[in-house]
């Protein structure tokens, strides 16, 4: 998966005839699976329209700080927040000299000022504009507060003059930006995941399942994928929408959820089992639908396999994290099958109470290995995914030292 996926970009584009080569960076960047905002100086308008910009991104392009409608959304702050990394291409002399003094005069120039994201800048003028001791003074003050020059390269001119001051490609930009983002903690790691419930038939329109909604496993695979890895998920029947980026696989039965594990299993480095596996399946399923002639009816079950400990009991089985969710003295449960699952952590969640996890979009989840426990509290369950997968990625690469 590529690097730049997921990530939030805010494209400022400044006014330089380069601007024409910003649209195509915009393209390649959401082509990757970032998400682009693109921010407009009122010159760049004169080179570009927002809306070919705002085609590409799929985003209106905000182009005023004293709009009193657009603040009212997403606000210059909230724009330097919820950046993740901002790229000005091209970046005007005007610009650079705006941004090393520190001036607020526009809404990209404040976003610049406001966000604690890093600043990338790929100036773009004239070869002479580029050579001015003013320029190369502001720029000497950029480079000194942190922010990142990409370029310009030497060559001919739009306006016929030959040296440096053209604005770099869109793919030798786009290399840039991959190589500065850090790679995540699980990058090269394949990660399967098992989510929701199993639905078990009794007849054709009924059947014995639970009240997982799949939401935990499917925060845990999204976590995963934002971490670098690239994520294998095995979905019971759930509701919900599955994360983007990852290989989604539906399952119905416990029975097809382990083939389709045990099927590739053996290619991944990390199984996280999520799913909220139905312990025991009708004997006989009846072929039609059945019909209530008695008063009583007795129905009997045999035991689902235990996926969990399939994969345990691979030759060389992947890194294994299970997870438990009980009503009476969760951890007690919870270590016990750890040893018997033989599992590498489990994460426990206590059923009941305030407390339900199921359908949630919270939960609260303590972490148990053979040698510690970890508390990670209470919170929402994308936020605990986050958390889960950083402690897996630290216990895997300790136990598989590269
Ligand atoms: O034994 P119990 O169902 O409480 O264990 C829960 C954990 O075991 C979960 O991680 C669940 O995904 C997994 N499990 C499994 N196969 C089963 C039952 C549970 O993999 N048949």
């Amino acid at each position: 998966m590529s690097r730049l996926a997921d990530q939030h970009f805010i494209v400022g584009i400044t006014g330089g005839i380069a601007a024409y080569k910003s649209a195509e960076l915009v393209r390649r960047l959401c082509k990757q699976g970032a998400q682009v905002q693109v921010i407009m100086t009122q010159a760049a308008k004169a080179f570009i329209a927002p809306l070919t910009l705002q085609a590409l991104s799929g985003r209106p392009v905000r182009d005023t700080l004293l709009d009193p409608e657009a603040e009212s959304g997403m606000g210059h702050i909230e724009l330097g927040r919820w950046a993740d990394t901002i790229v000005v291409a091209p970046a005007s002399a005007d610009f650079i000299a705006r941004l090393a003094a520190g001036l607020a005069s526009d809404l990209l120039s404040t976003v610049c000022l406001a966000t604690s994201a890093p600043v990338i800048l790929a100036p773009a003028m004239n070869q002479a504009m580029w050579q001015k001791p003013t320029t190369q003074r502001n720029l000497a003050t950029l480079r000194a507060d942190g922010i990142t020059l990409l370029g310009p390269a030497d060559g001919p001119q739009a306006c016929g003059d030959t040296g440096p001051g053209r604005m770099l490609e869109p793919d030798e930009l786009i290399e840039c930006l991959t190589n500065s983002q850090n790679p995540g903690p699980l990058e090269n790691i394949r990660v399967m995941v098992t989510a929701g419930p199993t639905w078990e038939a009794l007849d054709p329109v009924r059947g014995l399942s639970n009240h997982s909604s799949g939401k935990m496993g499917y925060a845990v695979a999204n976590a995963a994928k934002l971490a670098g890895a690239s994520v294998s998920l095995i979905s019971g029947p759930v509701t919900i929408t599955p994360p983007t980026g990852v290989e989604l696989k539906n399952v119905t039965t416990a029975k097809e959820m382990l083939g389709a594990v045990e099927s590739s299993v053996s290619g991944f480095d990390i199984f996280i089992g999520v799913a909220a596996v139905v312990d025991y399946r009708p004997a006989q399923v009846a072929p039609t639908k059945m019909k209530k002639a008695t008063q009583t009816l007795t129905v009997e079950f045999v035991r689902n396999p235990d996926i969990l400990s399939t994969v345990t009991q691979q030759p060389d089985p992947p890194f294994t994290v299970g997870f438990a969710a009980e009503t009476d003295q969760p951890l007690e449960h919870a270590r016990q099958k750890l040893k018997n699952k033989r599992l590498d952590l489990i994460a426990v969640n206590q059923v009941g109470g305030d407390d339900n996890p199921f359908g949630s979009d919270h939960n609260t989840l303590t972490l148990i290995s053979q040698h510690d426990q970890v508390e990670l509290g209470r919170d929402s369950k994308a936020e605990l995914a986050r958390r889960l997968v950083e402690e897996i990625a630290g216990r895997y690469h300790a136990k598989n030292p590269a």
